[in-house]
């Protein structure tokens, strides 16, 4: 029965002490969920150790083949981190509490600031493809909706049963990332905005993607907003930002169609900006 509720504290610490046997004397202070094109920095850590899902207990496996996720450990610089590298979404079937079990297992270890990073579509004119949106505040239609990562019996020993969401998104953080972006030479290409969580796996209709825009979204996509209350929910400080790969369809004379190639093209080719941009971030963390 339990089965439905989610995971209870004692197994997620379960994993957790599981992890540290794997990697003693190693506490991340960073943990960072790798969505689409920050694959590579988790490549790029020092001193690195690899964990693939499969071989950690309880841990949620990917059901998309060839689609292998693993958590990596390692440093970028003197700052400990732990990378998801592969992440899990509703709409692969996946229960919200599954989604969120390795943010609170990051939780566990130590790490005590969230880094969630997406491909979305843009919604702003002066979003472009490439461009990169520093999420200030999110809409949660899944969660408006009545499907959150903490329904369920609340687990205290990660936070209380109401948690605030007013104050989720690091201001201080959202400054040190438009600082860093503009010593980057990125300043043109980076904007901070809202982001909005819808369930997928299919885009978004014309009248649903004009609706987003006249509610202020800059940025839409189909995962972290789960993982950023989960995170909240258990005191960390968190940063998230989108790649806008795709400009959302507003328009009903558009020849455009918006599809998952196009997406993956983009982030291909902002890679090596997204990791230098995320690198710097976590050593300001570091710094902190
Ligand atoms: Cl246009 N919509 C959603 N929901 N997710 C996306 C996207 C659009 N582009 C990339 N991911």
């Amino acid at each position: 029965a339990r089965e439905y509720l989610g995971y209870s504290f004692e197994q997620i610490n379960q994993v957790a002490k599981f992890l540290k046997l794997v990697v003693p004397d190693f506490k991340p202070l960073v943990g960072v969920i790798c969505g689409s094109g920050l694959g590579p920095l988790a490549d790029s850590l020092q001193d690195k150790k690899e964990v693939p899902y499969e071989d950690i207990p309880l841990f949620p496996t990917s059901t998309v083949a060839g689609h292998a996720g693993k958590l990596v450990f390692g440093k970028i610089g003197d700052v400990p981190v732990v990378c998801m590298k592969g992440r899990f979404h509703a709409y692969e079937g996946y229960p919200l509490w599954k989604v969120v079990m390795p943010v609170r297992v990051m939780r566990l270890l130590g790490a005590e600031f969230l880094i969630v990073t997406n491909a979305a579509g843009g919604l702003q004119d002066n979003f472009k493809v490439g461009d990169v949106m520093i999420i200030k505040d999110h809409i949660n239609f899944m969660g408006l909706g009545g499907q959150n990562p903490l329904r369920g019996p609340n687990l205290e020993d990660f936070g209380t049963r109401f948690p605030p969401m007013n104050k989720v998104y690091d201001r201080g953080l959202v400054k040190a990332a438009l600082k860093i972006a503009d010593n980057l030479g990125l300043k043109d290409t980076t904007h901070e905005g809202v982001y909005a969580c819808v369930g997928g796996p299919n885009y978004e209709t014309i009248a649903e993607c004009n609706m987003l825009k006249i509610v202020g979204v800059g940025s839409v996509g189909m995962s972290t907003a789960h993982e950023v209350i989960a995170a909240a929910h258990c005191g960390m400080k968190v940063f998230a930002f989108s790649l806008i790969s795709n400009s959302a369809i507003l328009d009903y004379d558009s020849t455009a169609i918006p599809n998952h190639e196009e997406v993956m093209a983009a982030v291909k080719a902002s890679e090596q900006r997204l990791q230098k941009f995320s690198e710097a971030i976590i050593k300001h963390m570091g710094s902190g």
